[in-house]
């Protein structure tokens, strides 16, 4: 068979070869930094939660599961109605902002002055939303049964 490479022409195979190799190892760094750079500024907002922290001491009830766009739409006007972070009193978060997990804030042992323990900032947050409808009447959003919320175990 006839294919013989001369010296020059087997360099020049090599020198492509390993441009190629740089060209792909180069994209792909290029795209990784571009995909999580892109996934701290846009945060996806979930249709649907499951509130399962890890961060308890005792973890006694099951995970919460809770319809996160119809909450954000059709039930509460604003975001802010559950997402903070307080400067002087006054409430500055605003949507498109990045939204830290509520135990980055509210430790999961003990609350600090008017910084709730997690779970009973939870509870205030959902159970005080849905009691004060249930009050006003004409919703069945759950605060009374802990199995409306919480999984069964
Ligand atoms: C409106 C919904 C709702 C109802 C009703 C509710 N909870 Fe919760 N609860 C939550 C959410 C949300 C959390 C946070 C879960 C997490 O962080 O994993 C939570 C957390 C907890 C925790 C701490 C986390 C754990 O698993 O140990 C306990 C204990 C708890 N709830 C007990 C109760 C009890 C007891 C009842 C009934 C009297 C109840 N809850 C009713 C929403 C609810
Ligand atoms: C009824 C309360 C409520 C409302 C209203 C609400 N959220 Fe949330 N959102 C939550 C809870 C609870 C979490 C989970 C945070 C946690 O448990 O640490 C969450 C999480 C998020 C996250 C973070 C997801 C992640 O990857 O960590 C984003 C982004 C978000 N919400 C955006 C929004 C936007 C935008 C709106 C308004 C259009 C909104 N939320 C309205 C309760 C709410
Ligand atoms: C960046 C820190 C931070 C994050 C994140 C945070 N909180 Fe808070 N939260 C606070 C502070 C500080 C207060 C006390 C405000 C005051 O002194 O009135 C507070 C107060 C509250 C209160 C009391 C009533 C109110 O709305 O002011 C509830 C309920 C509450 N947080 C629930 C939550 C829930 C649920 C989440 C997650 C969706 C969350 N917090 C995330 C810092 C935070
Ligand atoms: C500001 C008010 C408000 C807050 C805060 C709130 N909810 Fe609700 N929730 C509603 C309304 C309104 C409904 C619809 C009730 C109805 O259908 O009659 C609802 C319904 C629900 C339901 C029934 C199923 C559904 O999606 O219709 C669950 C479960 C629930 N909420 C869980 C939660 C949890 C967990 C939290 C806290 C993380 C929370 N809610 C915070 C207003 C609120």
């Amino acid at each position: 068979m006839g294919q013989d490479f001369s010296g020059r022409q087997a360099k020049d195979v090599i020198f492509v070869g390993a441009l190629v190799a740089f060209l792909c190892i180069a994209f792909s760094f290029f795209f990784v930094t571009a995909v999580s750079l892109n996934a701290t500024e846009t945060q996806e907002m979930p249709e649907e939660i499951v509130i399962n922290n890890k961060v308890y001491e005792t973890d006694r009830k099951g995970s919460v599961w809770f319809s996160h766009s119809d909450h954000a739409e059709n039930y509460v006007d604003t975001c802010d109605g559950c997402h903070h972070e307080y400067k002087d009193g006054e409430n500055v978060w605003e949507e498109g902002q990045f939204v830290k997990k509520c135990f980055t804030c509210h430790d999961a042992s003990k609350s600090e002055g008017s910084v709730k323990k997690l779970n009973i900032a939870y509870h205030k947050n959902c159970k005080g939303c849905h009691k004060k409808l249930a009050k006003q009447g004409g919703t069945d959003a759950p605060y009374k049964q802990c199995t409306d919320c919480h999984e069964k175990r």
